[in-house]
């Protein structure tokens, strides 16, 4: 099996159950990951775990160092990435709580370091993203959630919004014309530079609420908070049985 790392989101800052090994402060060209990198057992399977909003949970999605998370994941030889993420849902499929396995992304972000080809003009280098996530690593997503009888939406495109405010009306509408599904924001750049270091990544996303304007009222943290919880424990139970199989 390869060396795979889990990067916990919103609502898995800790993988309760990891057996630690080892705790480590990595510093790396980028400068320094959200935490430290933490080298566990669970399932008798070695892991690393890199909470992306750092532990405790303070980096926004926009302040995040992508790419010395990256860097330092690659630096262990971690060789797939899961990276599970808190959502919202557009199309009807993706109610609040249920989890999905986006196929596709768009990129709403702007000012992110978004790549490690930056100083590196020679030659330019042109990274294919046809299929942004690793399709091999998907299809064992979706195997260990049938194994594991969770339900899993294993298609949708995922829009990945700068934050850290959430949207507005008119962006869900337009974000839902353009094909999306999903919105949140973190998904990118973390797929790009995944796949700039060759990296398989795919994503477990957790829907945390309705995106904005297609319920009444307000999208409240008590209501993200309780949906995510909910939803959390389908994504657990997902990778539980992908680390074991
Ligand atoms: N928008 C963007 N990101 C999110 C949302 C949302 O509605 N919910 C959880 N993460």
């Amino acid at each position: 099996m390869k060396k795979i790392a889990i990067i916990g989101g919103t609502g898995l800052t800790q993988l309760n159950g990891l057996q630690l090994i080892s705790s480590e402060k990595i510093d790396t060209p980028y400068g320094l990951p959200s935490a430290e990198l933490i080298t566990g057992k669970l399932h008798n399977k070695h892991i690393v775990f890199l909470a992306r909003h750092g532990n405790p949970h303070a980096i926004p999605p926009h302040s995040i160092n992508y790419r010395a998370n990256l860097w330092a994941l690659k630096h262990l030889g971690v060789q797939s990435i899961i990276a599970v993420a808190a959502v919202g849902g557009i199309t009807a499929a993706m109610a609040p709580a249920c989890l999905a396995l986006p196929d596709q992304i768009i990129d709403y972000t702007y000012g992110r370091k978004h790549t490690f080809f930056d100083d590196d003009t020679t030659p330019v280098t042109h990274i294919d993203f046809t299929a942004p996530y690793s399709s091999a690593l998907r299809a064992q997503l979706i195997v260990a959630a049938a194994h594991a009888n969770i339900q899993l939406v294993n298609t949708g495109t995922y829009g990945c919004t700068q934050g850290p405010r959430l949207e507005t009306s008119a962006e869900i509408k337009r974000m839902e014309r353009d094909g999306c599904d999903l919105v949140g924001m973190t998904g990118m750049p973390e797929a790009v530079l995944a796949r700039e270091l060759q990296l398989e990544y795919a994503a477990l996303a957790v829907v945390a609420n309705w995106g904005a304007g297609k319920t009444e009222g307000e999208i409240t943290m008590t209501e993200i908070e309780h949906n995510l919880h909910a939803g959390m424990a389908n994504a657990l139970g997902v990778l539980e049985a992908f680390i074991s199989s």
